[in-house]
């Protein structure tokens, strides 16, 4: 079932049977190198059934993105909820094959995920928490309207990882549809 399209690419959830497709992609050190470690095949697993939970439990989650013209699985593109400064907050997630970076395909998909956040799911407010190195998501939430809200450290494998959030308003968001209309 398709959740969101565009010109270009649509998502779906995953099952099991995307998990060499959701391998390929997490267990590449650079699409990874936020994250400062490639997954092993345990994690690539754990990763699935979290997002396998999240749609049972909230609805959503990070789906697979899938290329229209070769039905390719291409990336993932979504939304969870993150802490941010004690809060959980709804963050559009995404995270692409290193073969498709470039093409225009983020920014495409993390559209998409705002409009399906605030006309869908009704929310007031949405987020991409990044980590302060990562220029390439930075300017995907800078070009998807955002603005810097505050910062967090966040610890993962050990390390302190400064992120910045990234957010837009649903106010904001709405003066955007109608700027857009002549
Ligand atoms: C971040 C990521 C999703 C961007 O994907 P992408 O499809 O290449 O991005 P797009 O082509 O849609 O680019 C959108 C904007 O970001 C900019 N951008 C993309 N990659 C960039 C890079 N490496 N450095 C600087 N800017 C970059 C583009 O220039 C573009 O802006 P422009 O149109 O004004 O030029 C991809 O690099 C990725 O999967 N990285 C690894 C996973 C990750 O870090 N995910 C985010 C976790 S918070």
């Amino acid at each position: 079932m398709i959740i969101f399209e565009t010109e270009r690419l649509y998502t779906r959830e995953m099952d099991h049977s995307d998990y060499q497709r959701l391998a390929d992609i997490l267990q590449d050190p650079e699409v990874m190198h936020a994250y400062e470690h490639a997954f092993n095949d345990e994690e690539v697993l754990s990763w699935l059934h979290n997002q396998l939970d999240r749609y049972k439990q909230d609805g959503h989650g990070l789906w697979a993105l899938i290329l229209k013209e070769t039905s390719d699985m291409i990336g993932q593109c979504g939304l969870t909820y993150q802490h941010f400064q004690g809060e959980s907050v709804l963050e559009i997630g995404y995270l692409l094959r290193q073969d498709c970076w470039h093409q225009g395909y983020a920014i495409e998909a993390a559209q998409a995920a705002k409009r399906y956040a605030f006309l869908q799911l009704g929310c007031k407010e949405v987020y991409s928490i990044i980590r302060d190195s990562n220029i390439a998501s930075m300017n995907v939430a800078i070009k998807n309207g955002m603005k810097v809200r505050g910062r967090d450290i966040r610890h993962y494998y050990g390390v302190d990882m400064p992120h910045f959030g990234f957010s837009i308003r649903k106010d904001e968001f709405l003066g955007e549809k109608n700027s857009a209309t002549p």
